[in-house]
């Protein structure tokens, strides 16, 4: 389970997927999940802005969650929470959901002790021995078409104020990026 319209989420879900497992996405709006399931393969996208974030992941995820890559935090870390398996792993990419304002609380850390949960926080930066590797293999997974990757691209340094706005309103669709000449 991931955030699955922006960049790190995509590729994540589409690395867990071509490892076996059952991957649903968390985007908002159709169209975006859409994308998720039909272009880069996801087994099920729930649109958390579609009013019923709690009842969408239980059907989307029946069995549970098992393993939960965060980049929002906020409403959909509380809503994955109550639909963690016994044991379940959370990967804590990133938190966007409060890089306006205020990260909001976790409102029922007491899953983390009900469902015995482990959650892990990692910076990329940290990790710059698998670098090169992880390049190598990405590119090729993108290059080979294996690997889905989508880009919005503002133009000229006087859009990247409004491009990072629409970015934390969710409006690029992938990778936000701003070319400056
Ligand atoms: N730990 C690290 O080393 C590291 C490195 C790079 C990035 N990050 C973090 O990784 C996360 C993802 O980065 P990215 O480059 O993939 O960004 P991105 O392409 O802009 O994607 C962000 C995703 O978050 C969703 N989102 C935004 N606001 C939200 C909200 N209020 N509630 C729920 N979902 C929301 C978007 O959903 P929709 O567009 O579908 O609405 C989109 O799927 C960020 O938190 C970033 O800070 C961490």
């Amino acid at each position: 389970m991931s955030a699955a319209s922006g960049a790190v989420g995509s590729v994540v879900g589409q690395l867990v997927k071509a490892a076996g497992c059952r991957v649903v996405g968390i985007a908002g709006g159709a169209e975006k999940c859409r994308y998720v399931t039909e272009t880069l393969g996801f087994d099920a996208c729930v649109d958390y802005k579609a009013g019923k974030l709690h009842d969408d992941l239980k059907a989307a995820a029946p069995d549970g969650i098992d393993g939960y890559f965060e980049n929002v935090g906020g409403d959909v870390l509380d809503a994955v929470l109550l639909r963690m398996n016994a044991f379940g792993r959370i990967a804590l990419c990133g938190l966007i959901s409060g890089y306006d304002s205020v990260t909001p609380p976790i409102k029922a850390p007491r899953f983390f002790l009900t469902a015995r949960l482990k959650l892990q926080g990692f910076i990329v930066s940290e990790h710059m021995d698998v670098w090169p590797q992880a390049l190598q293999e990405l590119g090729a997974g993108v290059a080979s078409g294996k690997i889905e990757f989508r880009e919005s691209i503002a133009q000229g340094l006087e859009n990247a104020p409004e491009a990072f706005l629409g970015l934390l309103r969710g409006k690029n669709f992938g990778k936000q990026l701003v070319k400056l000449i």
